[in-house]
């Protein structure tokens, strides 16, 4: 089934075509315009000039996604697009063109949640992997383990209670002078850490995001605290200002330290959550899953105990839409259909509110 698919939920317009069928998952094209250095200017993502932008490259976007994909419009046999959740700005701008293309093609339109879009990446690393598996979704917005139990229903098994890991990334990586989004150069920053400072790493306790309550539950307040008051203590101990540059062993040092602590924290909680569920095979998945010290750190993980690890490509981490794609087919597969009533929504409890009162423009098991 060939799946033309559109992503705007946040600050990439993305647009793919893929090929699905039982056993054979195929990217025909995937084309992403990035609006980070825009947002930069501001220290992070301003909501209306991101659905501004949106609105400037979603046709060029989707134009050359066709061109690309070498299939001719003709040939796209339903339209997906996410809806959920997002910046609702954002969302609108693609659920929009989305809506026009699928009715001006006569094909089906089918509504994408953008986490499950996320897992969904995973297929393309294997024409075999199917639900039920675990799945860990690390992203700016999100930091949860799912048990997929098909597909298409996926329940929640832990989560953040406050901030997401790539969001407390991207505040570190701001207060210690990074550009936004501050996630890969973190990333970079603490493997020099690693290698550079290992004895001051041990005299710092950071903090573990993973709540000792018997749920699966992160808080990233506490940590994202600590490293913030370890700045200014420095700041302080240096006669520095907020604009004064940090010295490079010290930035270091924060950025594997609280690294360090992001990644024990989400190994330890996803370790407790391969036990208690027994599941053999796992998905790693979301921005953040494109940090190299969470990637080893889980695949060490899910070795330990037993389990077969699947996880994207760096470039199908991030926001994309072949993701949006895959978990299209298996939404259209399970009889999920968008009326030209589709709705936006901002956040998961939003989609789930209007799914009850039958609001969101969405026929389920046709
Ligand atoms: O999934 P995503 O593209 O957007 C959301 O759905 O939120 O995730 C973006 C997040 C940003 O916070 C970014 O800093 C983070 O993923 N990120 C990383 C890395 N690459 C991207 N965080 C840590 N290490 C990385 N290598
Ligand atoms: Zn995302």
């Amino acid at each position: 089934m060939i799946i033309l698919a559109i992503e705007s939920s946040c600050d990439e317009t993305a647009c793919a075509v893929v090929e699905m069928a039982e056993g054979k998952r195929r990217i025909l094209s995937n084309t992403v315009y990035s609006q980070i250095a825009t947002h930069a200017l501001y220290g992070g993502v301003v909501p209306e000039i991101a659905s501004r932008a949106h609105i400037d490259a979603v046709s060029r976007v989707v134009s050359e996604a066709v061109k690309e994909s070498g299939v001719s419009l003709k040939d796209v046999e339903a339209v997906g697009v996410t809806y959920a959740p997002g910046l609702i700005g954002s969302l609108l701008v693609g659920v929009s063109f989305a809506k026009s293309l699928a009715s001006s093609l006569g094909v089906p339109l089918i509504p994408v949640d953008h986490i499950k879009g996320h897992t969904a990446a995973a297929y393309f690393t294997s024409d075999t992997l199917e639900a039920p598996f675990l799945a860990l979704v690390v992203s700016g917005g999100h930091t949860s383990l799912y048990s997929v139990n098909t597909p298409t229903e996926f329940e929640e098994i832990g989560s953040t209670r406050d901030d997401a890991a790539g969001e407390a990334f991207d505040k570190i990586g701001r207060i210690i002078g990074l550009p936004y989004p501050g996630g890969a150069a973190m990333d970079r920053l603490a493997a020099e850490g690693f290698k550079h400072m290992p004895e001051r790493l041990k005299e710092i306790k950071f903090p573990s995001p993973a709540i000792s309550d018997g749920t699966l539950d992160f808080s990233f307040s506490g940590l994202k605290t600590f490293a913030l008051n370890l700045i200014n203590t420095e700041r302080q101990k240096l006669g520095l200002s907020d604009k004064d540059p940090l010295p490079e062993d010290f930035r270091e040092t924060v950025a594997a330290g609280f690294t360090g602590a992001v990644v024990e924290g989400i190994t330890s909680k996803l370790g407790e959550a391969l036990i208690k569920t027994g599941t053999k095979q796992m998905v790693l998945a979301g921005g953040v899953a494109a940090n190299t010290h969470l990637r080893a750190a889980v695949a060490a993980t899910a070795e330990r105990l037993g389990a077969a690890l699947f996880v994207p490509p760096i470039s199908l981490c991030g926001d994309n839409g072949a993701m949006i794609g895959a978990q299209a087919y298996y939404e259209y597969n399970a009889g999920v259909r968008a009326t030209s009533y589709l709705n936006a929504f901002a956040s998961d409890e939003g989609a789930r509110a209007a799914e009850r009162d039958g609001t969101d423009g969405i026929v389920r098991n046709r």
